[in-house]
C-alpha cells in the first residue's frame, strides 16, 4: 500500500507533528491579542465553537483524504477524481504554502532575533520604556538587510528539518520541540499566576465582556480557527498521508485540538498576567509580543532568563508550523514530479524564501510590489491567504467529500483503524455541510465588505440591534 512512502514512525509522532503544525505564531502570538482587544472571553467561546464545529470536520476530512490516498492534495484529489478539475482544489493549496510561508518566514526572522537579543540581556536598557521598544521593533522590521538575515536563517532551519524527511526530520524535532513548548508555557504561565496583581490578567483574559465582541469580530475568529489549526491547504492531508490504517483519526484529531486550544489559552495566560503585574497595556494588539513584552520582562528577577524562555518557545512554535508548510510543497513535487526531497527542499525553500524577501522589503526596504493595493506586501499575503486561500480551500474540501467522492467512501475510510466503530453518517453530513456554509458565508461577507465597505454580518447585526 505505502509504495515506500515515508511514513510516521508512532502515534505520538503523529499527534505531535500535527499539533507542532497547529501550535504557532496564530496561538502565542495572534490568539492572545485576538482576544484581548474583542471581548476577552466571550472572543474565547465563539472561538472555541469554531473550532469544535467547522475546524473537527474540516481537520478530520483532511487525515481522511491524505491517509485513503497516501498523497499530498494534488495527487489526492486526482486520484479520487481523476482527470478533473478537483486538483485545482490540491494547487490552490501548493499556493497558499508559497504565500503563507513567505510572510511566517519574515515573522520568524524576527523571533530569531528576538532570541538572540533576549539572550544576550539586549532588553534590560527597555525597562519601563515602552517607547525604546517600540522603536527598537519599528527599527529592526523596516531595515533593509537585518530582517533578511534573520529570515534566511530561520528558512534555513526550515528546510534542513524537512530535507531529513518525514520520520527523521518533522517527526523527530515534533517530538522534541513539542513538550519543550508545552514545558515553557506551563513554566511561564506559573510565573505569571503567581506575579503580584498576575491573577488581573485572569479576569482581563476570561471574563466575558460581550459588549466588545462585535459582528466582525466573530467573523475574525472564525478565520483564526483555520489558521490555527492549520487547515485549508493540504497540510493535514499531507500529513495524513503518511499515516498507517491503524489508528483513530477522529482520536488524534481530537487530541490536535486540545493541544492546539489548551497552548493558545496558556499563552493568553503567561502573557496577560506578566502583562498586567508590570502594569503594562493589554489591549497593545499586535505589538504585545514584540514591543509590550520586552519592556515587562526586565522588571522581573531573572527577567532575561524569562525573556529567553519566552522567545526559544515562540521560535520552536513557529518551526514546527513553517516546516508544515514547506512539507506541502516538498510533497507535491516528490508525488507528482518524482523529485527527490533534498532538491524539491531546497529549490522551493529558496524560492519561497526570496518572495519573503520581498515582503520583508514592503515594510520600509524599499520595494512594495503592492503598493497599487495601499497595503503592504507583507500585509497583502497575510490577508490573501487567511481570508481567502485557506477558507476557499476548506470549503471546496467539505464540498468534494459530499458530493464528489460521496460519505460512503469517505466513512469507510474514517473508521477504518476505529475498532469497529461506526460513525454516524448524518452527524457527518450535517458537520461538513456546516463547515462548508459557515466558510462560504465568511467569503462572501469579506468580499461584500470590500465592494461596499459593509460586511454582511455588521449589516445584520446593526438591524437587529
Ligand atoms: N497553524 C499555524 C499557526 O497557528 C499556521 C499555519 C497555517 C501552519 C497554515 C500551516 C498551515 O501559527
Amino acid at each position: 500500500m505505502s509504495n515506500g512512502r515515508e511514513q510516521w514512525g508512532t502515534r505520538l509522532g503523529f499527534i505531535l507533528a500535527a499539533s507542532g503544525s497547529a501550535v504557532g505564531i496564530g496561538n502565542i502570538w495572534k490568539y492572545p491579542h485576538m482576544a484581548g482587544q474583542n471581548g476577552g472571553a466571550a472572543f474565547t467561546l465563539v472561538y472555541l465553537i469554531c473550532i469544535a464545529l467547522v475546524g473537527l470536520p474540516i481537520i478530520v476530512g483532511e487525515f481522511v483524504l491524505g491517509r485513503k490516498t497516501q498523497l499530498s492534495p494534488v495527487g489526492a484529489y486526482d486520484q479520487i477524481a481523476p482527470g478533473s478539475f478537483w486538483k485545482w482544489v490540491g494547487f490552490l493549496g501548493v499556493a497558499s504554502a508559497f504565500v503563507i510561508l513567505s510572510f511566517y518566514g519574515v515573522v520568524g526572522g524576527w523571533i530569531l532575533k528576538y532570541t538572540f537579543a533576549s539572550i544576550t540581556g539586549g532588553f534590560e536598557a527597555l525597562v519601563d520604556d515602552p517607547e525604546g521598544a517600540g522603536t527598537m521593533f519599528n527599527g529592526i522590521i523596516t531595515s533593509t538587510w537585518e530582517p533578511i538575515f534573520w529570515q534566511v536563517i530561520f528558512m534555513a532551519f526550515c528546510i534542513w528539518v524537512i530535507v531529513n524527511g518525514v520520520k527523521g526530520g518533522i517527526e523527530k524535532w515534533s517530538r522534541i520541540m513539542m513538550p519543550l513548548i508545552i514545558v515553557i508555557l506551563v513554566v511561564l504561565a506559573i510565573r505569571g499566576l503567581t506575579l503580584p496583581n498576575g491573577k488581573e490578567g485572569l479576569v482581563f483574559l476570561f471574563k466575558p465582556r460581550f459588549a466588545d465582541l462585535s459582528a466582525s469580530a466573530i467573523v475574525l475568529a472564525l478565520g483564526h480557527a483555520f489558521f490555527t489549526l492549520s487547515l485549508g491547504m493540504g497540510t493535514m492531508i499531507t500529513y495524513g498521508s503518511y499515516l498507517d490504517k491503524k489508528q483513530s483519526l477522529i482520536g488524534s484529531a481530537i487530541w490536535v485540538i486540545l493541544l492546539d486550544t489548551a497552548i493558545a489559552i496558556l499563552a493568553g495566560i503567561a502573557i496577560f498576567t506578566t502583562v498586567f503585574a508590570m502594569g503594562a497595556d493589554p489591549a497593545e494588539g499586535p505589538g504585545l509580543i514584540f514591543v509590550v513584552l520586552p519592556t515587562v520582562f526586565p522588571q522581573l528577577a531573572g527577567g532575561t532568563i524569562w525573556a529567553s524562555l519566552f522567545f526559544i518557545l515562540l521560535f520552536m512554535a513557529a518551526l514546527t508550523s513553517a516546516i508544515s508548510i514547506l512539507e506541502v510543497v516538498t510533497a507535491y513535487f516528490i508525488d507528482q514530479k518524482g523529485w527527490d526531497r533534498g532538491r524539491a527542499t531546497i529549490i522551493f525553500g529558496s524560492v519561497i524564501t526570496v518572495v519573503g524577501v520581498f515582503c520583508s522589503l514592503s515594510l520600509g526596504g524599499g520595494i512594495n510590489l503592492s503598493a497599487f493595493l495601499n497595503m503592504t506586501f507583507f500585509d497583502f499575503m497575510d490577508y490573501l491567504s487567511s481570508k481567502y486561500m485557506l477558507p476557499i480551500g476548506g470549503m471546496f474540501m467539505a464540498i468534494f467529500i459530499l458530493y464528489r467522492w460521496g460519505l460512503p467512501e469517505f466513512l469507510i475510510e474514517l473508521e477504518t483503524g476505529m475498532d469497529g466503530y461506526k460513525v454516524n453518517h448524518w452527524v457527518v453530513r450535517i458537520l461538513l455541510s456546516i463547515s462548508a456554509a459557515v466558510v462560504g458565508f465568511i467569503i462572501l461577507n469579506e468580499i461584500v465588505d470590500k465592494i461596499i465597505g459593509r460586511s454582511i454580518s455588521d449589516i445584520l447585526f446593526s438591524a437587529s440591534g
